[in-house]
Protein backbone atom coordinates (compact mmCIF):
# COMPACT_ATOMS: atom_id res chain seq x y z
CA UNK A 1 0.00 0.00 0.00
CA UNK A 2 0.76 3.40 0.01
CA UNK A 3 1.38 6.52 2.04
CA UNK A 4 -1.81 8.81 1.82
CA UNK A 5 -0.33 12.19 1.51
CA UNK A 6 -3.39 14.48 1.29
CA UNK A 7 -3.10 18.25 1.13
CA UNK A 8 -5.72 20.47 1.10
CA UNK A 9 -6.54 23.94 0.12
CA UNK A 10 -9.44 26.38 -0.12
CA UNK A 11 -9.08 27.91 -3.36
CA UNK A 12 -6.19 27.30 -5.92
CA UNK A 13 -5.82 28.19 -9.70
CA UNK A 14 -5.99 24.39 -10.26
CA UNK A 15 -4.60 21.10 -8.38
CA UNK A 16 -2.96 20.26 -12.03
CA UNK A 17 -0.35 23.08 -11.22
CA UNK A 18 0.31 22.59 -7.48
CA UNK A 19 0.88 18.93 -8.38
CA UNK A 20 2.97 20.04 -10.81
CA UNK A 21 5.08 22.21 -8.45
CA UNK A 22 5.17 19.46 -5.99
CA UNK A 23 6.41 16.80 -8.13
CA UNK A 24 9.05 18.87 -9.26
CA UNK A 25 9.89 19.04 -5.80
CA UNK A 26 10.19 15.18 -5.40
CA UNK A 27 6.63 15.18 -3.13
CA UNK A 28 6.18 10.90 -3.23
CA UNK A 29 4.11 8.91 -5.10
CA UNK A 30 0.32 8.71 -4.58
CA UNK A 31 0.40 12.32 -3.14
CA UNK A 32 -2.90 14.33 -3.42
CA UNK A 33 -3.66 17.73 -4.26
CA UNK A 34 -7.40 18.91 -3.15
CA UNK A 35 -9.22 21.92 -3.30
CA UNK A 36 -13.06 23.33 -2.65
CA UNK A 37 -12.58 25.21 -5.27
CA UNK A 38 -10.83 26.21 -8.43
CA UNK A 39 -10.31 29.79 -10.24
CA UNK A 40 -9.08 27.95 -13.34
CA UNK A 41 -9.64 24.60 -13.92
CA UNK A 42 -9.01 22.75 -16.61
CA UNK A 43 -10.29 19.98 -18.70
CA UNK A 44 -9.32 17.73 -21.74
CA UNK A 45 -8.68 19.25 -25.32
CA UNK A 46 -8.03 22.81 -23.59
CA UNK A 47 -11.45 23.06 -22.39
CA UNK A 48 -12.70 24.93 -18.82
CA UNK A 49 -13.49 23.44 -16.48
CA UNK A 50 -16.40 24.37 -13.80
CA UNK A 51 -15.25 24.10 -10.69
CA UNK A 52 -17.49 25.98 -8.17
CA UNK A 53 -17.59 25.06 -4.30
CA UNK A 54 -19.39 21.71 -3.41
CA UNK A 55 -17.33 19.28 -6.03
CA UNK A 56 -14.61 16.97 -5.40
CA UNK A 57 -11.46 18.61 -7.60
CA UNK A 58 -8.49 16.78 -6.93
CA UNK A 59 -4.88 15.42 -8.62
CA UNK A 60 -2.44 12.86 -7.63
CA UNK A 61 1.03 13.03 -8.97
CA UNK A 62 2.11 9.31 -10.32
CA UNK A 63 6.08 8.04 -10.69
CA UNK A 64 5.10 5.41 -13.59
CA UNK A 65 8.40 3.60 -12.97
CA UNK A 66 6.62 1.58 -9.64
CA UNK A 67 3.81 0.56 -11.71
CA UNK A 68 2.92 1.83 -14.97
CA UNK A 69 5.34 0.91 -17.47
CA UNK A 70 4.37 3.52 -19.85
CA UNK A 71 0.78 2.25 -20.47
CA UNK A 72 -0.86 5.72 -19.81
CA UNK A 73 -3.56 5.06 -22.14
CA UNK A 74 -4.91 2.70 -19.72
CA UNK A 75 -4.63 4.83 -16.74
CA UNK A 76 -7.52 6.93 -17.61
CA UNK A 77 -10.03 3.80 -18.07
CA UNK A 78 -8.63 2.66 -14.34
CA UNK A 79 -8.92 5.38 -12.53
CA UNK A 80 -12.44 6.03 -13.90
CA UNK A 81 -13.56 2.38 -13.08
CA UNK A 82 -12.35 3.26 -9.77
CA UNK A 83 -13.47 6.52 -9.28
CA UNK A 84 -16.94 4.71 -9.78
CA UNK A 85 -16.48 1.66 -7.85
CA UNK A 86 -15.78 3.98 -4.58
CA UNK A 87 -18.16 6.11 -5.56
CA UNK A 88 -21.23 3.45 -5.61
CA UNK A 89 -20.44 2.74 -1.98
CA UNK A 90 -22.43 5.28 -1.46
CA UNK A 91 -25.16 5.27 -3.37
CA UNK A 92 -28.22 3.26 -3.74
CA UNK A 93 -28.39 2.45 -7.13
CA UNK A 94 -25.32 1.45 -10.18
CA UNK A 95 -26.79 4.27 -12.44
CA UNK A 96 -23.40 5.49 -13.24
CA UNK A 97 -21.61 4.70 -16.07
CA UNK A 98 -18.75 5.87 -19.16
CA UNK A 99 -18.52 7.79 -22.01
CA UNK A 100 -15.50 6.89 -23.74
CA UNK A 101 -12.54 7.32 -23.24
CA UNK A 102 -13.50 7.93 -19.21
CA UNK A 103 -15.66 10.41 -18.65
CA UNK A 104 -18.58 9.43 -16.02
CA UNK A 105 -22.30 9.93 -16.36
CA UNK A 106 -25.48 10.07 -14.56
CA UNK A 107 -28.46 10.18 -17.06
CA UNK A 108 -26.09 11.07 -19.69
CA UNK A 109 -25.23 14.20 -18.22
CA UNK A 110 -21.28 14.20 -17.35
CA UNK A 111 -20.65 14.02 -13.56
CA UNK A 112 -16.88 13.22 -13.67
CA UNK A 113 -14.19 13.57 -15.74
CA UNK A 114 -10.20 12.90 -16.07
CA UNK A 115 -7.55 14.38 -16.95
CA UNK A 116 -4.02 12.86 -17.49
CA UNK A 117 -1.03 15.42 -17.78
CA UNK A 118 2.45 13.66 -17.95
CA UNK A 119 5.85 15.10 -18.10
CA UNK A 120 8.31 13.95 -20.15
CA UNK A 121 12.57 14.39 -20.18
CA UNK A 122 13.87 12.95 -23.45
CA UNK A 123 11.96 9.99 -24.09
CA UNK A 124 11.48 9.15 -20.77
CA UNK A 125 8.38 9.70 -18.52
CA UNK A 126 9.29 11.61 -15.15
CA UNK A 127 6.29 11.50 -13.81
CA UNK A 128 2.22 11.93 -14.37
CA UNK A 129 -0.18 14.02 -13.05
CA UNK A 130 -4.15 12.30 -12.84
CA UNK A 131 -6.90 15.33 -12.05
CA UNK A 132 -10.43 14.12 -11.41
CA UNK A 133 -13.37 16.26 -11.07
CA UNK A 134 -16.46 15.08 -9.85
CA UNK A 135 -19.29 17.29 -9.06
CA UNK A 136 -20.05 15.86 -5.71
CA UNK A 137 -22.43 18.04 -3.96
CA UNK A 138 -22.98 20.96 -6.29
CA UNK A 139 -26.33 22.39 -6.51
CA UNK A 140 -27.78 20.76 -10.01
CA UNK A 141 -29.15 24.41 -11.12
CA UNK A 142 -25.53 25.60 -11.35
CA UNK A 143 -25.02 23.03 -14.44
CA UNK A 144 -28.44 24.35 -16.36
CA UNK A 145 -27.81 28.02 -15.46
CA UNK A 146 -24.41 27.56 -16.94
CA UNK A 147 -25.47 25.83 -20.17
CA UNK A 148 -23.80 22.69 -19.33
CA UNK A 149 -24.91 18.88 -20.42
CA UNK A 150 -23.49 17.98 -16.81
CA UNK A 151 -24.91 17.53 -13.49
CA UNK A 152 -24.16 16.51 -9.81
CA UNK A 153 -24.56 13.69 -7.30
CA UNK A 154 -26.36 15.73 -4.74
CA UNK A 155 -29.34 14.07 -4.55
CA UNK A 156 -27.78 10.49 -4.98
CA UNK A 157 -25.15 10.12 -2.24
CA UNK A 158 -26.22 8.96 1.21
CA UNK A 159 -23.40 10.44 2.97
CA UNK A 160 -22.50 14.64 2.68
CA UNK A 161 -18.87 13.70 3.70
CA UNK A 162 -16.72 14.93 1.33
CA UNK A 163 -13.18 13.79 2.88
CA UNK A 164 -15.02 10.35 3.43
CA UNK A 165 -15.95 9.75 -0.11
CA UNK A 166 -12.07 11.28 -1.09
CA UNK A 167 -10.94 8.56 0.83
CA UNK A 168 -12.64 5.83 -0.62
CA UNK A 169 -11.59 7.06 -3.40
CA UNK A 170 -7.95 7.26 -3.04
CA UNK A 171 -7.89 3.87 -2.04
CA UNK A 172 -9.49 2.10 -4.80
CA UNK A 173 -7.12 4.51 -7.33
CA UNK A 174 -3.91 3.43 -5.54
CA UNK A 175 -5.19 -0.80 -4.99
CA UNK A 176 -6.55 -0.43 -8.37
CA UNK A 177 -2.80 1.12 -9.42
CA UNK A 178 -0.88 -1.64 -7.40
CA UNK A 179 -2.31 -4.41 -9.39
CA UNK A 180 -2.28 -3.01 -12.82
CA UNK A 181 -1.81 -4.90 -15.42
CA UNK A 182 -3.50 -8.10 -13.94
CA UNK A 183 -6.21 -6.51 -12.94
CA UNK A 184 -7.30 -4.61 -16.68
CA UNK A 185 -9.20 -7.40 -18.08
CA UNK A 186 -11.97 -7.49 -14.55
CA UNK A 187 -11.25 -3.55 -14.86
CA UNK A 188 -12.05 -3.60 -18.65
CA UNK A 189 -14.94 -5.93 -18.07
CA UNK A 190 -16.49 -3.20 -15.59
CA UNK A 191 -16.12 -0.63 -18.07
CA UNK A 192 -16.94 -2.34 -20.75
CA UNK A 193 -20.59 -3.02 -18.81
CA UNK A 194 -21.30 0.05 -18.12
CA UNK A 195 -20.69 1.21 -21.77
CA UNK A 196 -23.95 1.96 -23.17
CA UNK A 197 -22.96 3.99 -26.67
CA UNK A 198 -22.11 0.85 -28.75
CA UNK A 199 -24.34 1.46 -31.81
CA UNK A 200 -25.00 4.98 -30.95
CA UNK A 201 -23.66 7.76 -33.47
CA UNK A 202 -22.01 10.60 -32.37
CA UNK A 203 -20.13 13.66 -33.74
CA UNK A 204 -16.50 13.72 -34.08
CA UNK A 205 -15.80 16.97 -32.11
CA UNK A 206 -12.43 17.94 -33.98
CA UNK A 207 -14.11 18.10 -37.78
CA UNK A 208 -18.26 17.44 -36.67
CA UNK A 209 -18.25 14.36 -38.61
CA UNK A 210 -20.72 12.00 -38.22
CA UNK A 211 -20.03 8.58 -37.04
CA UNK A 212 -21.05 5.27 -35.45
CA UNK A 213 -19.48 3.59 -32.88
CA UNK A 214 -19.29 -0.04 -33.19
CA UNK A 215 -17.21 -1.27 -30.15
CA UNK A 216 -14.09 -0.90 -27.54
CA UNK A 217 -11.01 -3.31 -28.09
CA UNK A 218 -9.81 -4.53 -25.30
CA UNK A 219 -6.78 -2.51 -24.59
CA UNK A 220 -9.51 0.49 -24.58
CA UNK A 221 -9.44 1.89 -28.15
CA UNK A 222 -12.62 2.95 -29.78
CA UNK A 223 -13.91 1.50 -33.21
CA UNK A 224 -15.78 3.95 -35.41
CA UNK A 225 -17.40 3.90 -38.42
CA UNK A 226 -17.08 7.06 -40.86
CA UNK A 227 -16.21 6.08 -44.71
CA UNK A 228 -14.45 2.64 -43.47
CA UNK A 229 -13.83 1.40 -40.38
CA UNK A 230 -11.39 3.29 -38.18
CA UNK A 231 -9.57 2.78 -34.24
CA UNK A 232 -9.00 5.82 -32.38
CA UNK A 233 -6.74 5.01 -29.28
CA UNK A 234 -7.27 6.80 -25.94
CA UNK A 235 -7.63 10.54 -26.13
CA UNK A 236 -7.42 10.26 -30.41
CA UNK A 237 -10.72 11.68 -30.75
CA UNK A 238 -13.82 13.31 -29.04
CA UNK A 239 -17.08 12.63 -29.56
CA UNK A 240 -20.23 14.24 -28.93
CA UNK A 241 -23.39 11.96 -28.46
CA UNK A 242 -26.17 11.85 -30.37
CA UNK A 243 -28.26 10.99 -27.65
CA UNK A 244 -31.67 10.13 -29.91
CA UNK A 245 -29.42 8.49 -32.57
CA UNK A 246 -29.75 4.97 -31.50
C1 LIG B 1 -12.35 16.49 -18.51
O1 LIG B 1 -12.23 17.36 -19.40
O2 LIG B 1 -13.29 15.70 -18.53
C2 LIG B 1 -11.34 16.41 -17.39
C3 LIG B 1 -11.67 17.33 -16.25
C4 LIG B 1 -10.65 17.29 -15.13
C5 LIG B 1 -10.94 18.31 -14.05
C6 LIG B 1 -10.07 18.14 -12.86
S1 LIG B 1 -10.64 19.03 -11.43
C7 LIG B 1 -9.15 18.70 -10.60
C8 LIG B 1 -8.04 18.85 -11.62
N1 LIG B 1 -7.66 20.24 -11.72
C9 LIG B 1 -7.94 20.76 -12.92
O3 LIG B 1 -7.71 21.94 -13.26
N2 LIG B 1 -8.50 19.83 -13.71
C10 LIG B 1 -8.62 18.55 -13.03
Amino acid sequence: MFMKNIFYYKEVSSTMDIAHEFARKGFPDGTVIVAEKQTKGRGRNKNNWHSPEGGLWFSIILYPSSYINNKLDFIGILISTSIVKALERFMDNKILNFKWPNDIELNGKKVAGILLEGVWKMETLQYIIVGAGINLFVDPYYFIENNLNATSLLHHLKTRDKFLILNSIIEEILIDLEHFPENWERTFNFYYERFPYRNFYAKKKQDNKLVKILDITKDGNIILEEEGIKIYPWGGVSLEIERSSH
